[in-house]
């Protein structure tokens, strides 16, 4: 199928990096030699784009967070071995998240390094986990421990896969769409402000449009801050409660990300005079995330004390000083505790992991 080009090339440490957001996966051939790849995806993205596949050399990983890990790395590339692929092979990573980072950081670790590409096929992968270059792998509880700053050389968007993508899956793209409006994009906060899930669902034009403007939104904030030495880390607004929550807590990883905004906002309060806690929250609701759960502020405390964004006693928070500014503020950490302590009773209680079965 020949559809107009909207081909983007943009540059990371002089790396070009080419977006084909008219892509199809039926196009992939114009993009990668099909005799010189490998594609890595899961089982879910098999069992629903099958003839996608056809006349490709496919590894097929279980699906699941539990599968980004070493042994699933050494699984691929014993295959690589058996298939005698050497440096002329490109490795395309065909998923959401965990198969993106999977394949990038087998390919760039298997023989010092192969060409790779990704076909983000979920929400999150589109906007966030495919654009950056961070590939990385978990370790025991630790998420993303391993890995490697490498960019892809395309993302070949086919934004037909969505329709096969898990309710479940699409609050959590949100998340991420939602936290680049409100540390970058007053314009796209008002958008979402004029919508909700439902809706933007239904109107495909507009939500491609969205994620194509939050794909570039990321990978501009990257290529200035490739190294995550300033700019870049606003785009953990939400993150820092947000992940203490998700390894205390039984919340997918969009949910917890939501309360660590609420969170981030009510913060932004008391250091910045941020004044739109209530739009930000309602918002999220409108895309089906929690805006409040009350949780233990001792076991979160002890999990952010531990954060790598701490340094010394205080911690470089991401704050809003209004929609679609964020700001990096060190916040010493007794104040943080107080904050923290003021913000863990809101709500119906979180539902410890430990007590799930
Ligand atoms: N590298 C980065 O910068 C970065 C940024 C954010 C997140 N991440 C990582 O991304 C991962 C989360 O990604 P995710 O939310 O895409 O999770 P995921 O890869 O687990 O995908 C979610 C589920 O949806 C299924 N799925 C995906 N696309 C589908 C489709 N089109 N049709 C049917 N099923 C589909 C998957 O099989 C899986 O079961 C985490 O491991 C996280 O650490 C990385």
């Amino acid at each position: 199928m020949t559809m107009m080009n909207d081909n983007v090339v943009m540059r990371f440490s002089g790396k070009p990096v080419t977006y084909h957001f008219n892509g199809s996966l039926s196009g992939l051939a114009e993009v990668t030699d099909s005799t010189r790849t490998v594609i890595v995806t899961d089982r879910h993205l098999m069992e629903a784009h099958a003839a996608g596949f056809d006349g490709w050399r496919t590894i097929v990983l279980e699906p699941g967070e539990e599968h980004k890990v070493q042994s699933t790395v050494d699984g691929i590339i014993r295959r690589l071995i058996e298939w005698q692929v050497d440096r002329s092979f490109t490795l395309v990573g065909i998923g959401g998240g965990v198969v993106t980072d999977i394949t990038g950081y087998t390919a760039s670790v298997y023989m010092r390094g192969l060409r790779f590409g990704f076909v983000p096929s979920s929400l999150l992968a589109m906007v966030d986990a495919s654009i950056g270059g961070k590939n990385g792998i978990d370790v025991g509880p630790y998420k993303n421990m391993v890995g490697v700053i490498r960019q892809p050389s395309f993302l070949l968007y086919d934004f037909d896969l969505l329709e096969t993508l898990p309710d479940t899956e699409w609050s959590n793209g949100f998340a991420e769409i939602i936290k680049h409006a409100c540390i970058r994009d007053l314009t796209a906060f008002r958008l979402l402000e004029h919508h909700d899930l439902e809706s933007l669902r239904k109107k495909p034009d507009t939500l491609r449009s969205l994620i194509r403007r939050n794909a570039l939104l990321k990978s501009r904030i990257v290529r200035r801050d490739e190294f995550e030495k300033g700019e870049r880390r606003l785009l953990n607004f939400g993150h820092t409660l947000g992940h203490a929550l998700e390894t205390s807590y039984v919340l997918s990883h969009g949910q917890a990300v939501a309360l660590g905004m609420v969170a981030a906002c009510r913060i932004s309060e008391g250091q910045t005079g941020f004044a739109h806690t209530t739009r930000v929250a309602k918002v999220l609701s409108q895309y089906g995330l929690p805006v409040e759960g009350s949780f233990d502020p001792d076991r979160i405390m002890s999990v952010l004390r531990m954060d790598k964004k701490r340094v010394s006693q205080a911690m470089n928070y991401i704050l809003l000083e209004r929609i679609g500014r964020g700001i990096v503020q060190p916040i010493p950490l007794d104040d943080l505790e107080a904050r923290i302590r003021s913000l863990a009773a809101a709500g119906p209680a979180l539902l410890p992991i430990e007590t799930h079965p």
